[in-house]
């Protein structure tokens, strides 16, 4: 389901159970063999994916390994993310030719703990979240937001370098035709700087899930989120 929301040059892959028998490297072996079952199998099953949408790509399988800052380091030319949850292991990935900023998180449809949206959202978004759940409370819109934020980072850092705190990205998010805009404020300029600090993305709602993504074209730099405007969105993508 997660094509639903990007662009069709971005090959993704996605799973909603671990099949047995998936095989790792060696080198990745290695890095979660002292880890519990549930990550050994979540990080199994996301490589799994990875190497998959490689092959979309006329990639060989190769191993996916973390950089020092948890970020998949993948071969040259390529731009990807991956995320796990619950009953959910997906993969994106595409040619630098074609997308600069590439990001996708997915999250349990189900409210935040007590506390944390005050934690991780500015006051405007925490109004904005009890605006939509009057619109449509069906969607756990706290969660969604954090998803949100962590799509944003795992878009940004990989090509900027530049960690960001949540309050760094002012979200503001639109039921009708699940879209999402995150103007970043930043304290300080990233070492490498996209032609824009507005990013948007799409979510979808589906099978107990909360799946946001967020993809940057290459091509038409100053134009954020290729094939995520909202006049693309198609209104069917929030589906309960
Ligand atoms: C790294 C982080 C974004 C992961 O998100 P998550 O929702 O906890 O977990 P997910 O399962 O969706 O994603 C995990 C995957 O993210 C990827 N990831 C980890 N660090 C990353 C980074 N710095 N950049 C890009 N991707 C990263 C990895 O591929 C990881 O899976 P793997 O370890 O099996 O390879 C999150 O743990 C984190 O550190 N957040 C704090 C920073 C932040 O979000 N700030 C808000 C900015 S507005």
């Amino acid at each position: 389901m997660i094509e639903l929301i990007l662009p069709s040059h971005v090959a993704a892959s996605e799973a909603f159970r671990d099949p047995l028998g998936a095989v790792l490297f060696p080198s990745e072996r290695r890095l979660i063999e002292k880890a519990v079952d549930s990550r050994k199998r979540e990080f199994t099953t996301a490589r799994l994916c990875a190497r998959k949408a490689l092959g979309m790509l006329g990639l060989p399988p190769r191993p996916i390994l973390p950089n020092d800052h948890g970020a998949p380091q993948w071969p040259e030319g390529v731009v990807g993310s991956i995320t796990h949850c619950a009953g959910y292991r997906a993969a994106a990935l595409a040619r630098t030719t074609d997308v600069m900023l590439l990001g996708i998180d997915a999250e349990p449809n189900l409210p935040l703990p007590k506390g944390i949206l005050e934690s991780i959202a500015l006051p405007e978004e925490q109004r904005r979240v009890r605006r939509m759940r009057r619109v449509a409370p069906e969607v756990h819109w706290d969660r969604l937001l954090f998803g949100m934020k962590e799509c944003v980072y795992k878009s940004w850092y990989p090509y900027t370098g530049q960690r960001l705190e949540f309050e760094d990205a002012d979200i503001s998010f639109d039921a009708g035709v699940a879209t999402f805009t995150a103007q970043l404020r930043l304290p300080h300029d990233p070492p490498r700087r996209p032609s824009t600090d507005r990013l948007e993305g799409r979510w979808l709602a589906h099978k107990g899930l909360l799946i946001t993504a967020i993809s940057l074209a290459t091509t038409s730099p100053c134009k954020a989120g290729d094939g995520v405007s909202s006049a693309a969105a198609p209104p069917g993508v929030h589906i309960r």
